[in-house]
């Protein structure tokens, strides 16, 4: 059965928003599971069909909590699921290519396959009040989740990855 996962981390809302909707998109066309990146566990990631996987970017990287979900799912699975679709989606303050190197550098390991480009929004927060401040993401940044989420789950439902 073609099953989405989506395993998020989020500080300070923006990727949870992404996230969110990119799962109700998705559920249009498939069975979906929303997960923060701290309860996601490796069972989850055998069980589905393809992933979406959802983080800010930190200090030029994955967040730590994105990179420690990684960190302990990593060899568990490593070898079980090689060649299963996925997509990432980044919230920035303004770069977030550092990110998304790393999160393409782990799912190669995997073996996963691409199946749509990073999805990188930025929230131009610059100052330490404005990083630190609950994030919404703007609703054209909201439909591109959407758009993603719908693309990845009907092509997860008609089998074409
Ligand atoms: C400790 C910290 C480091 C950050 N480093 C970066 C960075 O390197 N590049 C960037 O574009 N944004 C950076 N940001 C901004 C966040 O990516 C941005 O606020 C984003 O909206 C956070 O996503 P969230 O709302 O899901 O937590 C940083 C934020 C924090 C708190």
């Amino acid at each position: 059965m073609a099953h989405l996962l989506i395993v998020y981390h989020s500080r300070t809302g923006g990727s949870r928003q992404m996230a969110e909707a990119a799962a109700d998109a998705a559920r249009e066309e498939i069975e979906v599971s929303l997960l923060a990146a701290a309860d996601a566990q490796p069972a989850d990631l055998i069980a589905a069909t393809g992933y979406i996987f959802c983080a800010p970017e930190n200090l030029a990287a994955l967040s730590g909590e994105m990179k420690e979900f990684f960190d302990r799912c990593y060899y568990p699975i490593l070898g079980q699921i090689e060649g299963r679709a996925y997509a990432q989606m980044i919230c920035a303050g303004s770069d977030g290519s550092g990110a998304a190197k790393q999160l393409a550098r782990i799912a190669t390991g995997w073996r996963l396959k691409e199946v749509q480009a990073p999805l990188i929004l930025c929230t131009h927060a610059q100052t330490p009040e404005d990083i630190l401040a609950e994030k919404t993401i703007p609703e054209n940044g909201l439909k591109h989740c959407r758009d993603l989420g719908q693309a990845i789950g009907a092509g997860l439902a008609l089998g074409v990855f």
